[in-house]
């Protein structure tokens, strides 16, 4: 049931109700997930394939959104090029040796490439063994190039992006290398989802929203039009791009070629589902920080939204950006609650 209404959205087909499922759905906010971190490193949870099945059904199990959402880290391809990626409690990922130079760009391969990626392989097999009897899709994901980048130059989690720029209107070869690399790796990656079966797929170019409308063409949605161009898809399965400032770049998005356009929280969805075209979905757009507030003023929003959403197809609710550690359970649940009872 799940599985054919989130299928038919991402077509623009008629459907009864929204589905909903919420960008990491699997995290802090759960003291199930919590329960699980508190003995195992991030790392070990997202190599051991029993861990990602347990990990990325932990939502399923509790909460009971339409679709699930491979556990996993889009930073996995750093650990495939080999470089030193570490997760730092409160502080996030850290690269420890970034790239500096263009020479740090040309020693790149995807050295540990079948290391790295089998456990994730074997983890979206046993996803798929539990899942498929309760009809419910699997999405896999990766970054986009542009993203990856940013992280590889900058050392972790961005603020202005000042090293990326700076190390591309410097180095403009050696960062347009950069980026192909990342798109062959990408391609190859995503692949192997799909020949592991995976429902639809998620390209992640996060940071994207802070490029300048030039370098934006350039460096997120020509690559990203590159990856989904490429990928084996013999079974079409639907393909979403996310970045945050997609509600100023949509018109943009829906020219990678993408079947859903991932909405940040900022731009208006009912506004963008009627200028954007009619054969792509959109996906979002809630503020995450919405579920702070009373359930009764989440009800408001989210019922008036549907509302006005009504005679408009291909609309799959989700959160504008990811849920926050702090995010109130018991709203999560609220909010998936609603929508599932919710009918057009
Ligand atoms: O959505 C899901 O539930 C699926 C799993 C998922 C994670 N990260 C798990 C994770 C997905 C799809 C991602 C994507 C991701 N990772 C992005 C793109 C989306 C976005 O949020 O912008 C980015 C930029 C990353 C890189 C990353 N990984 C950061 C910045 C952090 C630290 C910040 C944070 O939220 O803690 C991570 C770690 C990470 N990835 C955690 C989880 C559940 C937290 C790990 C922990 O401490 O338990």
């Amino acid at each position: 049931m799940s599985r054919n209404l989130y299928i038919n959205t991402t077509k623009c087909k008629k459907v009864s109700r929204p589905p909903i499922w919420l960008m990491r759905q699997a995290g802090r906010y759960m003291s199930s997930y919590q329960d699980i971190r508190k003995n195992t490193p991030f790392k070990t949870c997202i190599y051991t394939p029993d861990l990602i099945k347990k990990i990325t059904l932990l939502p399923i199990n509790e909460l009971q959104p339409d679709a699930a959402i491979l556990f996993s880290d889009i930073l996995v391809i750093i650990d495939a090029l080999g470089l030193d990626l570490v997760y730092k409690e409160k502080q996030g990922p850290i690269v420890t040796n970034p790239i500096q130079t263009p020479k740090d760009v040309d020693n790149l391969s995807l050295r540990y490439k079948d290391k790295i990626f089998s456990p994730i392989m074997q983890g979206i097999t046993a996803c798929k063994k539990s899942l498929d009897p309760l009809n419910i899709p699997l999405i896999g994901f990766a970054g986009a190039p542009f993203t990856l980048a940013t992280y590889l130059i900058e050392g972790k989690a961005v603020g202005n992006l000042q090293k990326t720029k700076t190390f591309y209107y410097h180095y403009p070869e050696a960062f347009q290398t950069l980026l192909d690399i990342l798109s062959n790796n990408i391609i190859e990656y995503l692949n192997l989802q799909l020949e592991h079966h995976v429902d639809a797929l998620q390209l992640f170019d996060t940071w994207a929203g802070l490029l300048p409308w030039e370098e934006m063409q350039k460096f997120s949605i020509t690559p990203m039009k590159k990856i989904i161009q490429q990928l084996k898809n013999s079974r079409q399965v639907p393909i979403t791009v996310f970045c945050k400032g997609s509600s100023l770049t949509a018109s943009e998005l829906c020219k990678t070629g993408a079947n859903v356009i991932g909405i940040d929280w900022q731009g208006d969805l009912v506004t963008l589902r009627k200028e954007l075209p009619k054969d792509i979905a959109l996906q979002g757009n809630l503020d995450p920080l919405l579920l702070f507030a009373p359930q009764e003023t989440i009800k408001a929003k989210v019922l008036s939204l549907l509302d006005t959403l009504k005679d408009q197809n291909g609309i799959i609710l989700n959160v504008g950006h990811g849920l926050l550690p702090q995010t109130p359970y018991e709203n999560v649940k609220f909010l998936i609650d609603l929508v599932k009872s919710y009918r057009y």
